[in-house]
């Protein structure tokens, strides 16, 4: 097979011929059609991220692609079936090895493109905010990012759970692509102060105290101003720090104003609650296949160009969904 092989954390990786994975028991083989790009393969190539492989390693956490092999004890899934799956990395190359309990089953009507570019995405928002902040409809939630991987999807979720959305991004071209997917405020943050833009608006829906519920990928001085245009009883959702800064959080606030902090990580959290975990994907598929959710995939790169990928990514250009087109390998 041909990979992207990183051979040490901040090394640069090269697409190189690569052993093919065995289906080892409990472990399916596939050949990959598209992979994800995300925000997080830029760390795991670092070796900053939560998961740190032993070895020469692809990055690449969430693939669609065609069933190779499957190992000794594994039910359900057979050779030639169409799935999507989310393996601890390996996605940046034409075929990959993972446990056969993260592999799902692509439903009919749904393609490959967009089953790479939904999973994360849209997992981390429906589970975030529907199980982890409990948005209820009514409530008023600010998402960061908002035209980035997550904060896209955030927007789409939280509108489809009933609620009002602030969003912030950076610059005009990324405000229109927040407004365009349903957020009824935008602010752009390059251009002012958070807390007065949010604080105004939620004067002006009669929430005068702020926001129920904050959605945060970014992390620094965005949390921080976020966590002053709160309301009391406001859930914040910490849900990574693209900026670069991990806020420390001052307990005097959160517990003058009755406010939480959430932690929420997507790949833990499916291990952690198999229960709301299977109904938790049931429900986002549902909204897949009927159309009511669709991921936008603002770029496709062949898999010799997957570090432009990443450079977009770092360089802040990319909106919404980038994927790699495994199947391209000119
Ligand atoms: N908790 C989980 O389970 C989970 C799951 C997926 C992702 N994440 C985390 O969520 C964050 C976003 O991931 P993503 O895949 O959505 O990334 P992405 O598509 O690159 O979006 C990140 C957004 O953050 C904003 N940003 C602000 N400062 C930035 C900086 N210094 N560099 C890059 N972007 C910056 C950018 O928007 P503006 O230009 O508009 O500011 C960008 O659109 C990452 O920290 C990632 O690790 C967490």
């Amino acid at each position: 097979m041909k990979a992207w092989i990183c051979k040490s954390f901040g090394d640069q990786p090269n697409l190189i011929e690569w052993p093919d994975p065995v289906a080892e028991p409990g472990k399916v083989v596939i050949d990959v059609v598209a992979c994800g790009v995300n925000f997080a393969d830029t760390l795991i190539l670092q070796g900053k991220y939560q998961k740190r492989p032993t070895g020469a390693f692809s990055p690449g956490f969430e693939v669609s692609g065609i069933v190779q092999a499957v190992g000794q004890d594994v039910q359900g899934i057979a050779v030639g079936d169409r799935v999507m799956a989310l393996p601890d990395w390996g996605g940046y190359a034409t075929r990959v090895a993972t446990d056969a309990s993260l592999v799902i089953p692509l439903p009919d009507g749904v393609d490959f493109q967009s089953a790479a570019a939904f999973q994360i995405a849209y997992g981390t928002s429906w589970f975030g905010l529907k199980y982890r902040a409990n948005l209820r409809p009514g409530e008023i939630v600010l998402v960061h990012g908002a035209a980035g991987g997550v904060g896209l999807t955030a927007v789409e979720c939280a509108k489809l759970l009933g609620a009002t959305v602030i969003a912030t991004a950076g610059g005009a071209e990324k405000c229109q692509i927040a407004r365009d997917h349903g957020s009824d405020h935008v602010i752009d943050y390059k251009s002012g102060n958070i807390r007065d833009a949010v604080r105004d608006i939620t004067a002006k829906l009669g929430k005068p105290l702020g926001v129920d519920v904050v959605y945060d990928p970014v992390g620094g001085d965005i949390f921080d101003q976020s966590l002053r245009c709160v309301a009391p009883g406001a859930r914040m959702l910490l849900i990574g720090f693209a900026s670069g800064t991990v806020p420390q959080i001052p307990a005097n606030i959160l517990l003058v104003k009755n406010v939480a902090a959430i932690g929420f990580y997507f790949g833990a959290y499916l291990e952690q609650n198999p229960a709301i975990a299977q109904q938790g994907m049931a429900e986002i598929l549902g909204l897949l296949r009927d159309g009511k959710i669709r991921p936008m995939i603002s770029q496709k790169y062949p898999l010799a160009d997957a570090m432009d990928a990443l450079s977009a990514i770092r360089h802040r250009t990319a909106t919404g969904k980038l994927i790699i087109d495994c199947c391209d390998i000119s």
